[in-house]
């Protein structure tokens, strides 16, 4: 049978190796985990980014068939398929930008901490696979518990003696995506027209919309504060309950991470004023780790803004945010630290 990965004409990859080298920009992109949930909608939406010219997708189970299927788009970027993890420093060698939605879902009932236990060592593991094979690539971690997966790509990091805090980037997107989506419907805007900074982490109370700082500008009523800032917070939770045990958000999640990995392309790129919310390395506030907007650029992120001016509902939001934020950045330090 036709196998993707040998099926690449010499022509395409000709033309992929060549784009970056003075053509017209092109990066090498891996996603681990490409044949889940996220991952599938992820690698198509991938496949159609002309700033992409080489995509890798690797995973555990079925790699193979998705590369396959994938691999028919008559886009520009050329798909290798890497199955399981004998084949992972392969998938990795060479990637500018590394996303990782890898790793089990939440069901109903469940909180994103739940999914330490599994999602930690499954992090820690291609992690050590990137430091071994990519060490300069931009990661991009989707795989939850957020707050604390990143601190363990970190430590692991930290352990390899590769460490660069602007190249690792937890996605908190998801949560501006629903929160311009939102707000956009109690201003009666069209949500492309709105941008809803949201900083802290992503989990619960962790997710703290800044209402005050919407653009354009808006005020709301303490019922429409309360209720959006509850609606954004429990955003993936509402999505785990109408799925009913058939997993978490998969579809605006492939979405909101394409936004993203953009954005970081396009920084790479050495595009000018590329900026998003991630959550990352962070000198915002006492923790070291905490979502704010940052610029993106030919480095990483080159720049971590502040939160600006807080209303008194944000300022207690903030508190009760940085309380749950520490324990969980802690859990993920001393599970690579012991
Ligand atoms: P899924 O179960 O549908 O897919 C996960 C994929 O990961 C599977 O294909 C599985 O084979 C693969 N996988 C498991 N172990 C692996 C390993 N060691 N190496 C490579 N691949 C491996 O789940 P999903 O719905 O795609 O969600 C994935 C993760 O993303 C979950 O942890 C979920 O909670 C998280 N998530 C995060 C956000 C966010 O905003 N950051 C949003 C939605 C989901
Ligand atoms: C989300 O926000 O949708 C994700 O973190 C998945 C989840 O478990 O809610």
């Amino acid at each position: 049978p036709p196998n993707p990965q040998m099926e690449e004409s010499s022509a395409a990859l000709k033309r992929a190796n060549c784009r970056g080298k003075g053509g017209a920009p092109g990066f090498k992109v891996a996603i681990l985990g490409a044949a889940g949930g996220i991952g599938q909608p992820l690698a198509m939406l991938m496949k159609m980014n002309p700033l992409v010219s080489i995509l890798h997708l690797y995973d555990v189970v079925n790699a193979p068939g998705v590369t396959a299927d994938i691999s028919h788009m008559d886009t520009g970027a050329v798909v290798r398929g890497f199955l399981g993890q004998q084949q992972l420093e392969a998938a990795l060698t060479g990637m500018d930008l590394v996303i990782i939605p890898a790793g089990v879902p939440r069901k109903p009932g469940m909180t994103r901490d739940d999914l330490f236990k599994i999602n930690a060592g499954i992090v820690r593991t291609l992690c050590e696979g990137i430091a071994k094979s990519c060490p300069r690539a931009i990661v991009n971690l989707i795989s939850n518990p957020v707050n604390s997966t990143v601190p363990i790509a970190a430590e692991v990091f930290k352990k390899a003696g590769t460490y660069d805090p602007n190249r690792l980037l937890g996605v908190t997107m998801l949560d501006v995506v629903r929160a311009n989506t939102f707000v956009a419907e109690v201003l009666g805007l069209d949500p492309r027209d709105v941008d809803v900074p949201v900083v802290g982490g992503h989990a619960g109370v962790t997710i703290l919309p800044l209402l005050s700082q919407v653009k354009p500008p808006s005020s709301f009523t303490q019922e429409e504060t309360i209720y959006l800032t509850d609606r954004i917070q429990n955003g993936g939770t509402e999505v785990v309950e109408a799925k009913a045990g058939a997993g978490s958000a998969t579809l605006s999640m492939a979405y909101a991470a394409v936004k993203f990995a953009d954005a970081c392309l396009r920084g790479l790129r050495g595009d000018a004023g590329v900026e998003e919310c991630a959550f990352v390395a962070s000198q915002v506030t006492e923790l070291p780790f905490f979502a704010s907007k940052v610029r993106l650029g030919r480095n990483g992120m080159e720049e971590v803004y502040g939160l600006g001016p807080l209303n008194e509902y944000e300022r207690i939001g903030l508190e009760k945010a940085k309380k749950e934020l520490g324990g969980s950045i802690e859990k993920g330090v001393s599970f690579v630290r012991s």
